[in-house]
């Protein structure tokens, strides 16, 4: 098989807390698999098994302990859990997108201007950004009068599905989606499985975490079994 977009091995994470005269936590432990383009790798585990901290160190905002987090597609050929922070904004702006849990709303900025961001920052016109966005929008069900105002006012659910559109708007080559479908009703989870379904038709590779067993076992080509990594210090 050809080279896997990503490439996690030997990967170990603890978390040092300072407020309790730096003791270590250790939370992963010898971590690997891969994600090649066009299949959906889902990591499995209870609640607090390391799923998110996985997604937060694979998009740099997490510093892996130790291990490699390598990631080979448009001429990148790096090692995120040894880049500089120049790289990984690079790789972001190339390689990788991200659709945390959660939508960072900023003051003032149109639901519209949200989604259309990533495309225009990349260089696409703002009428065909926003004509892209509005797609989006509709088939979240977004509905077409609350598209000019800022998310910030809107509920859990409506700003989930404006984070989706924002992090399906560009393709990118690898994408991370942290529960995207938590506080969606089934029809709205059913748009986010017919994305994911077309980003994997043109061969993006998906690393993602699915709380809901049935959305997981229609989008998952592969389960990592995160429990399996386990540092042995949290095994009692
Ligand atoms: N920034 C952090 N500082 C300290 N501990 C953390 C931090 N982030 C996550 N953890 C701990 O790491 C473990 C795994 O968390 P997380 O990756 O969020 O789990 P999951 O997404 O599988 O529910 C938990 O015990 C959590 O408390
Ligand atoms: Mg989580």
């Amino acid at each position: 098989m050809n080279q896997p977009v990503l490439r996690v091995s030997d990967l170990n994470k603890s978390f040092t807390m300072h407020l309790q005269s730096g003791k270590e936590i250790s939370v992963l432990n010898g971590l690997e698999f891969e994600v090649h383009g066009g299949e959906c790798v889902v990591l499995d585990g209870s609640s607090g098994a390391g799923k998110s901290t996985i997604l937060k160190m694979v998009f740099g905002n997490y510093l892996a302990t130790s291990g490699h987090i390598e990631l080979h597609a448009r001429g990148f050929n790096i090692d995120i859990a040894n880049a500089d922070p120049r790289t990984i904004l690079a790789a972001r702006r190339n390689v990788m997108g991200y659709v945390s849990q959660f939508l960072r709303c900023v003051p003032r900025v149109s639901a519209l201007d949200v989604v259309a961001e990533p495309l225009i920052e990349r260089g696409t016109e703002y009428v065909e950004a926003t004509s892209r966005a509005a797609e989006l929008l509709s088939r979240l069900g977004i509905p077409e009068r609350l598209w000019s105002l800022p998310p910030a006012t809107f509920s859990g659910g409506e700003q989930q599905r404006v984070n989706i559109a924002r992090g399906f708007i560009v393709d990118l080559p690898l994408l991370l989606l942290d529960e995207p479908t938590a506080s969606l009703d089934s029809k709205n989870s059913r748009v986010v499985i017919d994305l994911i379904a077309e980003k994997i038709e043109r061969g993006t590779a998906i690393l993602g975490i699915f709380h809901d067993p049935e959305v997981r076992e229609i989008v998952a080509d592969r389960l990592i079994p995160v429990e399996d990594y386990v540092a042995l210090e949290r095994v009692q």
